[in-house]
């Protein structure tokens, strides 16, 4: 019945496209309240894909140097690459994103500035092209959603010339797009975006990316705000703060950094209940930033009034996601459905 609607719905909508149907399945499913029962999708690894990520410990402090650890979660951006009548056409149909450019036209905003700069670095010049991609992770939601995207479309543009682009190259460029995004980008994103582990990540030029083994199934519950993080936003928050009390900021950092390695240190040992005891101390001091947010607070609150290890925000706050650590998975999807019963978007993941 659902198959018969999408393809009424296609033909009536003028664009016969796998796009455009991928957005009426999604549109079908909110309205029948389905929506909120599905985590977001995983890319099917067709075209060029990118990884979503949580950051267990770390964010903020990474940009200033310090050790950062992340996880990619099941989902992902995907991204195909068409020939198209002229210019470059943008759909993202489930951030309700298009975008029309022409070639050689100032760019109108970061999204368009990103690929021009993107399109110009792999040396491709005038060619008409349709980017179309599904997007598994939501928009702003600390995920990072912004450096999957650009894995997948340097991918996808990658396999459609034919140029062979390594990791290290996919990852380089996927990093100058997230310094457009914002130019204070520590490179942790889009190191996860391209591939697709559990790192230790730290700065640098090039940076130092560690692959954690991870031999133990840490269940995560991941609760959404539904408040668009913005992440420059809270980076030059935190840096203007750190201009003015230099001293105590250093000092936050560099307790966040030895939570952090302690963290990856019982990661690999598989001590769950210490990993959840360093991600709790960290959302303190996350706090102490001023990052959080009301809804943050109350997704964590609710994640540890119900016996979760670990609660933190995760990525740039400000809104966004926060993450828990469940003891098991009947407890997940126990912490799961009490978060969309206070009325927040969750899906469940493991490291
Ligand atoms: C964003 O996911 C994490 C931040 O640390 C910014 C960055 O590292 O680029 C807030």
């Amino acid at each position: 019945q659902q198959f018969e609607q999408v393809v009424e719905d296609l033909v009536q909508s003028g664009e016969v496209k796998l796009w455009k149907a991928q957005q009426l399945v999604e549109q079908l499913g909110e309205a029948s309240g389905d929506r909120a029962e599905r985590p977001p999708s995983v890319a099917s690894g067709k075209g060029g894909v990118g990884y979503g990520k949580i950051i267990l410990l770390g964010e903020h402090s990474v940009v200033y140097g310090r050790h950062a650890l992340a996880a990619p979660i099941g989902a992902a951006i995907e991204a195909t690459v068409e020939d198209a009548e002229h210019g470059i056409q943008l759909i993202i149909p489930t951030w309700n994103v298009t975008e029309s450019m022409e070639w050689g036209a100032a760019p109108r905003n970061s999204l368009e500035k990103s690929v021009h700069m993107l399109l110009g670095e792999l040396g491709i010049e005038q060619v008409p092209l349709s980017i179309q991609v599904h997007a598994g992770i939501p928009r702003a939601m600390g995920l990072g959603g912004s450096a999957a995207m650009a894995v997948a479309v340097i991918r996808a543009v990658s396999e459609r010339f034919g140029l062979e682009l390594s990791d290290e190259r996919v990852n380089e460029l996927a990093y100058a797009s997230e310094q457009v995004a914002h130019g204070r980008a520590s490179g942790i994103d889009n190191s996860v975006a391209t591939y697709g582990q559990t790192i230790l990540f730290r700065r640098g030029d090039p940076p130092t990316i560690r692959s954690v083994p991870v031999h133990t199934a840490a269940p995560i519950v991941i609760g959404m705000t539904g408040r668009e993080g913005l992440t420059a936003a809270m980076v030059s928050r935190v840096a203007e703060a750190r201009e003015s009390s230099r001293p105590a900021y250093e000092r936050i950092f560099d307790e966040i950094d030895t939570l952090t390695l302690q963290a990856c240190d019982e990661l690999e040992q598989g001590d769950l209940v210490q990993l959840g005891r360093c991600m709790d101390l960290c959302h303190g001091l996350l706090n102490a930033l001023q990052v959080s947010t009301h809804e943050l607070e109350q997704l964590v609150e609710l994640a540890r009034t119900h016996g979760a290890l670990g609660a933190k925000l995760t990525g740039g706050g400000g809104g966004g996601a926060m993450i828990t650590l469940a003891r098991e998975p009947e407890q997940a999807e126990h912490i799961e459905r009490a978060m969309r019963a206070a009325g927040y978007r969750a899906f469940r993941t493991s490291l």
